[in-house]
């Protein structure tokens, strides 16, 4: 099968005090090149904490992660950053923009990361922002923009070098019905024409009905 991320047996437990709130219990699931998954169920269930485990950003206590193929060591910080930084693009309920920064510098500064030119690096942005609508508005500031606005600006930072793999948590949660409905239709988009995998936390109703894979917490 073509999984680009197949989970074995993931336990993960939180313990406040004597109380240990287990989220995810023997959870297995493999997710595939092109999916568009999304973590459903309602308010802790674990829809964050599954995504974090899937983005390596946190660790399970048991159970294994495959990464294209390659068994994925916890144990190892400086290696997970790489991985994330090879694979992985981020998109968050906030946005997350910097403000003192128009959008093609946004969508440009994590690009700094990696060995483009300056030349390349504004290529990359700009492209990013045609793919998501927003070729005419590159010098706009996040403030400049609306709620809409400024997660496609987000959604180009995370498409910029066309990771393997997009993760999304809640990306509509502060948007009005109407930008909602435009930011999972781009979504949509890219994993059509572009071949953009996401993986999407969410517990909206308009995210899940476009999902391809629901996977249903808490149940
Ligand atoms: N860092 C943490 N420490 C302790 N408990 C945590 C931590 N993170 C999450 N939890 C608990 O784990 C459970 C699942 O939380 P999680 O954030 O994954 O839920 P969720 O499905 O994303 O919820 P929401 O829809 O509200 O975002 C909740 O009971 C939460 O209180
Ligand atoms: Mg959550």
């Amino acid at each position: 099968m073509n999984a680009i991320i197949q989970l074995n047996h993931i336990d993960k437990s939180y313990v406040n005090g004597k109380i240990r709130n287990q989220v995810l219990n023997d959870f297995s699931r493999s997710f595939t090149h092109r999916c568009f998954a999304v973590l459903a169920g309602p308010s802790g269930s674990g829809k964050s904490s599954l995504l974090n485990i899937l983005a390596t950003l946190d660790r399970p206590d048991a159970g294994e992660y495959w990464l294209n193929g390659s068994q994925v060591s916890f144990d190892n910080k400086k290696k997970l950053t790489e991985l994330r930084k090879q694979n992985f693009g981020f998109v968050f309920q906030s946005f997350n923009l910097i403000p003192v920064l128009n959008a093609l510098e946004n969508v440009e500064l994590p690009l700094t990361l990696f060995e483009y030119t300056k030349e390349e690096r504004s290529e990359l942005a700009q492209q990013a922002l045609e793919l998501v609508g927003l070729g005419d508005k590159t010098k706009k500031r996040p403030y400049e923009m609306s709620g809409g606005e400024q997660q496609r600006v987000a959604i180009a930072r995370a498409i910029a070098r066309h990771p393997t793999i997009i993760f999304a948590d809640e990306p509509t949660a502060n948007l009005d019905k109407q930008n909602a409905l435009n930011i999972i239709h781009l979504m949509q988009r890219l994993n059509e024409d572009e071949g953009l995998s996401f993986i999407i936390a969410s517990h909206d109703e308009k995210v899940i009905r476009a999902g391809k894979e629901i996977v249903n917490l808490g149940e």
